[in-house]
């Protein structure tokens, strides 16, 4: 039978002749078919075999207000008219910096740069330098970015955690200096007593606490009630930062981040993916004394695309659209999210699969596993991983886009009619599961 996906799969192997991998991000090589695409308005996208799919990968989040939006794409065109770049300044930046002070409440400063991965490079040295403290406290399971110090115990394998009290700090990446573990602390997630134990085991050591608020990247396991203010009192009691890295929760969960959603506020946070609505951009906010350093505290930093005019010209958009009527594009997201999430729970109940569904609206994932609650990282190495991948393949046949490791993004574009539609397809794509 022919390939519904046959000019994707010739391209791929067109593009791995000159382009590593034949993708721009391994990552994305883990997709069911790397497909190449064409074209993408509102919450659709055509492939380059003309197939169209009702998108839920988002671009792996950025697309918050779906693909080409006309008030993006009219900025956008203005912005190309002008210099794409200064190295300089000018005024956009401190109009989307002073946007992002009025909508996220920790945002005393702010600062841009090009990929979330690079502003929590930033972050690390902010906080050792503000601490002058060493270790970074991070969760298993957490994604903070690819870089050296930052890529521990992101997806350890079952036999390298160590034990639940006092895990091991696990390199994610061969090539990886082999000491940058000696800088690192792992804790697992949504346990304060275990928390508490390690501060204590490190007293005067740790100079901040880093999280993602709601664990996106581990099947979008959301904080247990209460947990993220006992996070911040022994952040305090133990005299390090508490930094929110907002990159997925930023722009999505709530106009002013986790942050603004669950009330508590971090010293510093990180955001990237939504705060541009498809440009390049990332964004580091925090305390001033803190962000200062920068320039008063020898803390060094740079980019030479920091403060890209098309980016910002980007960013001033997605946010006066996000922050328009008190919030009302992500409050219809993660609507549209919720029913998404009830729907796909209806069906697995109707066939019979063992599931849960965890996360908010805009952000969540389907497990397929027996456990009744899922609450850290290790939970969900009980996850069927065979079943995820003929569900993705399956949805992806019926024209649904997933991101490749299962979790689906909604954005501000998506409809009714969308969800309705999405539920008949995940429906049969189920059904082919449990065949
Ligand atoms: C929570 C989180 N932090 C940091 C990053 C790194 O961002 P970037 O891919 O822009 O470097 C990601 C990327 O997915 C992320 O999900």
């Amino acid at each position: 039978m022919k390939s519904k996906w046959e000019r994707s799969e010739a391209m791929l192997a067109r593009s791995r002749k000159s382009l590593a991998g034949g993708v721009s991000s391994p990552f994305r090589a883990k997709a069911p078919v790397p497909l190449f695409f064409q074209d993408g308005k509102g919450s659709h996208l055509w492939d380059v075999d003309g197939n169209e799919y009702i998108d839920y990968q988002l671009a792996w989040g950025p697309m918050i207000l779906g693909y080409s939006h006309p008030k993006m794409t009219a900025r956008m065109r203005e912005a190309a008219e002008k210099p794409l770049s200064y190295g300089s300044q000018h005024e956009l930046e401190i109009t989307v910096a002073e946007k992002i002070q009025s909508m996220v409440p920790c945002a005393q400063r702010v600062a841009f740069t090009s990929s979330g991965s690079e502003t929590i490079q930033l972050a690390h040295r902010l906080a050792r330098a503000f601490t002058r403290r060493r270790l970074i406290l991070k969760f298993e399971g957490h994604y903070h970015g690819w870089m050296d110090g930052a890529l521990h115990s992101y997806k350890p394998q079952e036999g390298e955690t160590g034990p639940l009290e006092e895990p091991r700090a696990v390199p994610g990446s061969c090539g990886q200096v082999a000491n940058s573990v000696e800088n690192v602390v792992v804790a697992p997630w949504n346990r304060l007593d275990l928390l508490e134990h390690i501060l204590d085991e490190h007293e005067g050591d740790v100079a901040a606490i880093f999280l993602e608020p709601v664990l996106c990247n581990s099947g979008c396991l959301m904080p247990e009630p209460g947990y993220l203010h006992g996070v911040r009192d022994l952040a305090a009691r133990h005299g390090c930062l508490l930094v929110f890295d907002e990159v997925i929760t930023g722009f999505r969960i709530h106009p002013g981040g986790a942050q603004k959603h669950f009330g508590v506020t971090p010293d510093l946070a990180t955001f990237g993916k939504a705060v541009g609505g498809g440009v390049p951009l990332s964004v580091i906010a925090g305390r001033a004394e803190i962000m200062e350093q920068m320039f008063h505290g020898g803390v060094v930093f740079g980019g030479t695309f920091n403060g890209n005019p098309l980016s910002l010209a980007g960013a001033a958009v997605c946010l006066e659209e996000l922050d328009r009527d008190d919030g009302a594009a992500l409050r219809h997201a993660n609507r549209m999210g919720e029913a998404l999430m009830d729907g796909i729970r209806e069906h697995a109940r109707r066939l019979g699969v063992a599931m849960q569904v965890t996360g908010f609206g805009a952000a969540f994932y389907p497990h397929f596993t027996e456990l009744e609650r899922l609450r850290d990282y290790r939970d969900t190495l009980a996850d069927d991983c065979g079943k995820m991948q003929r569900f993705l393949r399956a949805a992806l046949e019926e024209g649904v886009q997933l991101v490749p490791d299962g979790r689906l993004y909604v954005s501000a574009a998506h409809t009714g009619k969308d969800i309705a539609e999405t539920l008949e397809r995940l429906g049969r794509a189920l059904e082919k599961c449990v065949e």
